[in-house]
């Protein structure tokens, strides 16, 4: 359960909306199997993962009441009662075939008999009871001949599907239920008030999504109710709903997650709820604090409180000090301000706390001492704004399992008083400012302890190679730490599952040990670190052998090893590998292989795109040569999704062998020696593609109409080569069928999610995953920054377009980048450019566009970035807010002798203005001069805007990209590389 929450940690970081639910496919099937049930894990863990660290609701359910072994004979009038039931009933998985005339009823399944009179008095229906397999297997419709089984004391319908309909009003006339169950139904509409008439409830179960209630009057008739269940129940247009639930005294059990319940009445005076053990309201937007008087803190019998994600508000009042019984309290994710109050100590049961994302501050000293000693076992208080360190009197704490202090504002040392909690298995202190060095003294009591997170502060480990620590850590976190700069043996010896030594200061080889201790790991991360020397000729070393492995950005040398059966995720990035990629590759599980940054030579072998799982591959920034695939056979189909071969010495044709990635998403294989002319099959074959970059090589002819029909495509580079000829948007099917431009990127999109949260906070963790625990390596990302997810663009400068840019591109309004510079684009620049108002970058410089400035440009509201210079434009510069926001307004402009306006040197009566350049440097300015200045100013200016976008926007570190186009685009990716190292460091 733990790993789940963990492993999302890293997708929180990356500012998804957690409400939204992640990521599900669209486009192509899923890249494998793997990922798709990764992906599922994903989803799963976003919708429950908050409850993940939370026990589970003790289970608290009244027990059916006892019916008939047998011996009494149905009633005939009841019998034909269900059978009509039954006729009405849709039942594909012949659930129901023991209902049979010709059998005694009290027999059949799912239906139990009084001893005395041989009444029905339970009907059980619950597919679930029957198996996962048989979860919505009952359909139709409800028959009122129902309303017979006058005697029916428990009735549940839970986990069918009644096709959306209404909950029948007639229920509500079975005045004997005790026990009500429609749970998961797919029921819909309102939930008829009707209810109200079973007085005899005691236990009502209606978490109905779909349903809603607009007040709880009717509950307040259910005076013997016990539990109620309401989970998911559109309640949100009840204001009173503390009230409602107040009438119900005997209430044990109250759950109302996810119901839409809102904060508005000040709640009733005093609480009647002095039974209440389980209350559940997490998921509803409170949105105010819960004040001391809340009917919340005033449940003396509470023993489990569930409210996370409710965004509360305000400091937690003194009066939790009153709920005396409470053993579970779960509260992450609101906003808790402040310290909390020091009447937590009352809670002499407490267990279990999560405090987890909120805002609670202060100092631990303080905290601890505010909280009851001795019987807290598990404490979350993770991502939260403490300081200070670990307290100092922990021996109070001994019966501390788990302790969750990271992602806060911890400083000091982490002193050997930690060893005193001798019960500790989780110790998660991760993303602070602690210093210091950890030492074997640390440890020495610590036997139970299996997770360990001390990532991301100032810390040092410093162990003895011949250590072999107390425990035995099924997740050890130690990345940007420092370890090194020897090999850190003894904390390898100390760790079987997972293991994080990225960034730890290693300046050494791998040690033979390295391997052997870690034969039975599952996912290993070396990255970032000084490691040199070769890897081992192949990677058996007997065991489980690890399934991720990340050695990336270290100074290996040599060949790629033959890899081991088991791995699926292999990062060697960033290094000096050199050699031939082998032909036999003997990993054939591998989903994602990263590769990119090497001097491997050579061409790609066949057996790459035979690997059934491969969905990601980056072998970009090698040596590779020759064209793409050079084999006898070339495989039919392959799976995948992302290709980037960006920078290397491929040559000939638009690779024909593509044709076999028809998944194919991404593909990158700018900057090469590609020749010859772009394929009509394009749009056939790779009917997904909704990244394409073919920048820089030497393509030519002109660009295939099919290229224009791409439905998916949102980002299209085909800058810097020899195209010619129109663009074609005239012809039907025009422009306007990229509807990757016309729509914001889908951010349900699988893809679109890799590619946002980097392959780290996707793929590593998931595929570290196990039934234990995993490490996340967040903070590292794909070559391309993660904001290409965004990224809507159009380049196409730098070649030799001729024709007229056409009023279709207004169609594309999701646009935020366009680039046709450095073209020979005629004609004027169309009106419907004005459509473009997502477009935050255009460049249309460098042609030989004429006719005025259209004054719609200044509508565009999100521009930062505009060049029309080196045009023969003509008339006034048009102005607007927008416009005259824009830096170095000269620039832009520059290069259309009959433009007028301020901002050049002609005013529109005609005069000369020339106040911006001084006299003496205008003088005697050749064309060459100007152009150079031009671009120089351009490109300091737009470095700065560069700079400053980078600091308030990540996303616009891919944005600037097509700024400098063909010159500078080196300077761009030097600035960017430096910009994304040192916000790293941050
Ligand atoms: C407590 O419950 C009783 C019985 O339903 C009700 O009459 C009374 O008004 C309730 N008290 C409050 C303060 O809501
Ligand atoms: C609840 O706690 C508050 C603050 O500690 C206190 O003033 C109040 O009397 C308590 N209420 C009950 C019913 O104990």
């Amino acid at each position: 359960m733990n790993a789940l929450y963990f492993g999302m940690e890293g997708v929180h970081n990356t500012n998804l909306p957690t409400s939204s639910p992640l990521p599900k496919m669209a486009g192509p099937r899923p890249p494998t199997q793997a990922t798709a049930i990764l992906l599922a894990l994903a989803t799963w863990c976003l919708v429950f993962l908050r409850s993940s660290s939370a026990p589970a609701v003790p289970a608290l359910r009244p027990p059916p009441p006892p019916s008939a072994p047998g011996g009494t004979l149905c009633i005939p009038r009841e019998r034909d009662a269900l059978l009509t039931f039954k006729a009405g009933l849709t039942n594909p998985s012949n659930h129901l075939s023991s209902w049979r005339a010709d059998k005694d009823c009290c027999r059949w399944m799912g239906v139990g008999c009084s001893n005395q009179i041989g009444h029905v008095i339970k009907l059980d229906l619950n597919s679930y009871n029957y198996g996962p397999l048989m979860y919505g297997s009952i359909g139709g419709e409800i028959n009122p001949s129902l309303l017979t089984l006058q005697h029916l004391q428990y009735l549940d319908l839970s986990f069918n599907d009644f096709g959306g309909r209404s909950i029948p009003e007639f229920i509500g006339g079975l005045r004997s239920l005790i026990h009500l169950a429609l749970t998961d139904l797919f029921f819909g509409g309102r939930i008829p008030p009707h209810l109200g008439n079973l007085s005899n409830l005691v236990s009502l179960d209606l978490s109905i999504f779909g349903c809603y209630s607009p007040d709880l009057v009717w509950v307040r008739h259910l005076q013997k109710l016990q539990y109620l269940y309401m989970d998911g129940v559109d309640l949100s247009a009840v204001v009173n709903w503390t009230h409602a639930v107040n009438m119900l005294p005997s209430l044990l059990v109250l759950t109302l997650a996810g119901c839409g319940l809102r904060n508005i009445m000040p709640p009733p005076l005093h609480s009647n709820l002095t039974s209440l053990k389980v209350l559940c309201l997490e998921s509803n937007p409170f949105n105010s604090s819960l004040g001391a008087n809340h009917l919340v803190w005033d449940l003396p019998m509470l023993r489990y409180l569930r409210m996370y994600d409710c965004r509360i508000q305000g400091p937690i009042p003194a009066a939790v000090g009153n709920m005396t019984s409470i053993e579970y309290m779960i509260l992450e994710g609101n906003n808790f301000l402040g310290m909390v109050p020091s009447t937590f100590k009352k809670l002499k049961r407490l267990k279990v706390l999560t405090l987890s994302e909120n805002s609670i501050s202060g100092s631990t000293e303080d905290l601890f001492h505010r909280l009851p000693a001795y019987a807290l076992q598990e404490l979350y208080l993770d991502h939260n704004n403490l300081t200070g360190g670990l307290p100092n009197r922990l021996e109070d704490f001994s019966s501390l399992t788990t302790l969750w202090l990271n992602n806060n504002e911890l400083s000091e040392e982490i002193h050997v008083g930690i060893r005193k909690l001798t019960k500790l298995k989780e110790l998660l202190v991760n993303s602070n400012n602690l210093h210091g060095t950890l030492t074997e003294h640390h440890f020495t009591n610590l036997s139970s302890l299996r997770v360990l997170w001390i990532s991301d502060n100032s810390l040092s480990m410093l162990v003895n190679n011949t250590w072999n620590g107390p425990f035995k850590l099924t997740s050890g976190g130690f990345r940007s730490c420092i370890l090194g700069p020897q090999f850190p043996v003894g904390v390898v010896r100390s760790t079987i599952n997972t293991l994080d030594l990225s960034n730890t200061g290693i300046h050494d080889s791998i040690p033979v040990e390295f391997w052997t201790a870690t034969r039975h790991a599952r996912a290993l991360d070396l990255s970032g670190n000084q490691i040199v020397g070769r890897l081992p000729a192949n990677f058996r070393f007997g065991g489980m052998q690890p399934v991720m492995l990340d050695i990336s950005s270290n100074q290996l040398v040599g060949p790629i090893p033959e890899l081991s059966k088991n791995l699926i995720y292999l990062d060697l990035s960033r290094n000096n590998l050199s050699g031939s990629l082998p032909s036999n590759i003997g990993a054939p599980k591998l989903e994602i292989l990263v590769l990119f940054k090497n001097s491997f030579s050579g061409t790609i072998p066949c057996s790459m795109f035979e690997l059934r799982h491969l969905w990601f591959l980056d072998i970009s920034e090698n040596l590779l040569n020759g064209s793409f695939l050079n084999c006898p056979r070339v495989p039919k189909t392959s799976s995948i999704t992302v290709l980037n071969l960006n920078s290397n010495n491929l040559s000939r044709g638009f690779p024909s062998s593509f044709q076999m990635c028809k998944g194919l998403q991404f593909l990158d294989i700018a900057n090469n020696k590609f020749s010859g002319s772009l394929p009509t099959w394009i749009e056939s074959k790779l009917p997904y593609l909704q990244f394409l970059r073919l920048r820089s090589n030497m393509f030519s002819g002109r660009i295939p109409v099919e290229l224009t029909m791409l439905k998916h495509l949102q980002y299209l580079d085909i800058a810097s080569n020899n195209l010619s000829g129109n663009i074609p948007w005239n012809i039907p099917p025009s422009l306007g069928n990229l509807f990757g431009m016309v729509q914001t990127p889908n951010q349900q999109d699988l893809l679109f999610y890799t590619l946002h949260a980097g392959l780290s906070a996707i793929d590593k963790y998931s595929y570290a995953y196990n039934d234990s625990l995993s490490v996340v390596t967040k903070g590292q990302q794909l070559e391309f920054t993660t904001g290409i997810a965004y990224m809507v663009n159009m380049d196409f400068s730098c070649n030799s377009l001729t024709g007229e840019i056409p009023h279709e591109i207004g169609m594309l309004i999701a646009l935020k980048s366009l680039n046709l510079s450095w073209n020979d684009l005629s004609s004027t620049i169309p009106l419907a450019i004005g459509e473009l108002r997502a477009v935050e970058s255009l460049d249309l410089s460098h042609n030989e566009l004429s006719g005025e400035i259209p004054t719609s440009l200044a509508g565009l509201t999100s521009l930062a970035h505009l060049n029309l210079s080196y045009n023969n434009l003509t008339g006034t510069i048009p102005s607007g807010n927008q416009l005259q926001a824009l830096d170095d307004q000269a620039s832009i402009y520059i290069g259309n002798p009959g433009l007028c306006g301020p901002l050049v040197s002609r005013s529109c009566s005609g005069m000369e203005i020339t106040q911006w350049i001084p006299e003496d440097q205008h003088e005697g300015m050749s064309d060459a001069l100007s152009l150079y200045l031009g671009i120089c100013t351009g490109f300091i200016a737009g470095l700065w805007i560069i700079f400053c976008g980078f600091l308030f926007k990540r996303n616009w570190r891919i944005i600037w990209f097509s700024f400098f186009d063909c010159m500078c685009d080196w300077v761009y990716v030097r600035a960017a590389v430096s910009w994304a190292s040192f916000t790293r460091m941050e």
